[in-house]
């Protein structure tokens, strides 16, 4: 049974304090595991002048800017991790977007036990694509993400191309208040409508930070989406721009960037080809909504081979196998509101109400019994999710463990490469075709984490 299982596991993470653990017993071919601390440090979110006391994977790098550091592994390479918890609750680490091994997904009581205070877990994997992803707790998520604990993963493929520079935007807001404290996370309104936004916004925990790229270069641009509600519409202004990959995917064919709509979970890559003058600055912003605003600005400074926009290649495509669609099992799935009704008490984090369900059942919080999966999938089958947002708000559905592509969609015309989470509109209806390649217990729901916590959390058994 699972709780037996899990006792096993929680045997074998213990191990680790005498030397032994997964990185460990996998032999000669195992890294060195990197420490990955989860505890309490001072933020200076830079221009606001205010130093909240946020989470983070301290390193040394961020212990001066408190954010979690962006983490670099190779495609098909080993990469081992040390969770040690220094917070004063249980956590966890979720690799999003990465089709890893189940129990190292980070899921407490479906894939490992939880993490409590002092205790550590050993995470090794190989990661199979290449592309940007990032990580985050599974547990008590929408106050240890909102508190800072979501950090970037850049998976290199020694066959990309190489570029004149590089940056990583990590993407995220915070609930502060004005003296700078943390205030409540979420308004049980705002959650069972579009969710609750923060109030600073930043860019790797700066606001509107500036950065230098060659002039006449082209810069790889990775941004995550690591905010737990904010849905961006990215732009560029001074600059011709091209999405080359979207959730860790490249695209078939780089299309130049106008406007683009990107959810929590959600990653983009750009190149961009720097103004050939010396000081241009070029702005990459937000350009939608009721507030827009300026992402990072990037200033033309030094030499580069002053290359072409045109001549930009896709990028070799990840190993996602394609859904069979003549053996395909189709299965329905509706994300709907709910009436509320009392959520089950969870040690990792319930919010106390129930807005919404998947195929009319709220998730019934982290429990040791999440009851039956949506549906079983047989390892190797074909599926065809016909997926229905039968509500006026967008959510960005995740799935984990699984890449899917969407086959067709009532809302869009263009359709992305290969994704673990689609930003589904209000009223979309799709069909997302996947392999049930990755056995195990895969979690499915809205990356508008009061969403998640809320109701719209489920998942698929692979077996
Ligand atoms: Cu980004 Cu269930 O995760
Ligand atoms: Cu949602």
């Amino acid at each position: 049974s699972r709780r037996t299982l899990l006792k096993g596991s929680a045997a074998a993470a213990a191990s680790f304090a005498v030397g032994g653990g997964l990185a460990a017993r996998r032999g000669a071919a195992a890294p060195v595991p990197l420490l990955l601390k989860a505890q309490f440090t001072e933020a200076s979110l830079a221009a606001s002048g205010i130093t909240p006391k946020v989470m983070t994977y301290g390193t040394g790098e961020a212990a001066a800017t408190g954010m979690p550091p962006v983490l670099r592994m190779k495609k098909g390479e080993p990469f081992a991790a040390r969770l040690v918890n220094a917070l004063d609750e249980p956590t966890t680490v979720h690799w999003h977007g990465l089709r890893i091994v189940n129990a190292m997904d980070g899921v407490p009581e479906m894939t490992q036990p939880y993490v409590y205070p002092g205790d550590g877990f050993d995470y090794a994997f190989t990661p199979p694509d290449a592309g940007t992803f990032w990580y985050h707790p599974h547990c008590n998520t929408l106050t240890q993400m909102g508190h800072g604990l979501t950090g970037v993963i850049v998976v290199e493929n020694p066959d990309d191309p190489v570029y004149d520079s590089e940056i990583v935007l990590n993407l995220r807001d915070w609930r502060l208040g004005a003296d700078g404290a943390f205030i409540a996370p979420f308004k049980p309104r705002d959650a069972a409508r579009g969710g609750t936004y923060g109030t600073v916004r930043t860019t790797n925990w700066q606001q509107a930070p500036a950065y230098d790229a060659p002039a006449g270069g082209l810069v790889r641009i990775r941004l995550a989406a690591t905010d737990v509600t904010r849905i961006y519409t990215l732009g560029a202004d001074g600059a011709a721009a091209v999405v080359i990959a979207l959730d860790g995917n490249p695209v078939e064919a780089p299309f130049p960037l106008d406007l683009l709509d990107f959810g929590p979970g959600q990653r983009v890559e750009l190149i961009m080809r720097m103004p050939d003058d010396e000081g241009a600055v070029v702005k990459l912003g937000n350009f939608r909504g009721s507030s827009p605003f300026t992402i990072a600005t990037l200033r033309a400074t030094g030499t580069s081979l002053k290359r072409d926009i045109r001549d930009v290649k896709p990028l070799p495509a990840n190993p996602i196998a394609e859904a069979d669609l003549s053996s395909a099992v189709r299965i329905p799935l509706d994300f709907t509101a709910t009436a509320e009704h009392a959520p089950v008490p969870s040690i990792c984090g319930t919010l106390g109400y129930t807005f919404w369900a998947i195929n009319k059942v709220p998730w019934q919080g982290d429990t040791p019994d999440p009851g039956a999966p949506v549906s079983e999938l047989k390892l190797g089958k074909s599926y065809v999710l016909q997926v229905r947002n039968r509500t006026p708000h967008a959510h960005p559905i995740h799935l984990h463990g699984l890449s899917f592509r969407i086959l067709s969609s009532n809302k869009r015309t263009i359709l992305p490469p290969p994704t673990d989470t689609i930003l589904l509109l209000p009223d979309e209806q799709a069909e997302l075709g996947l392999v049930a390649d990755n056995p195990g217990d895969w979690l499915l729901h809205c990356h508008i984490i009061e969403h998640q916590k809320t109701g719209m959390s489920a998942y698929f058994r692979v077996v």
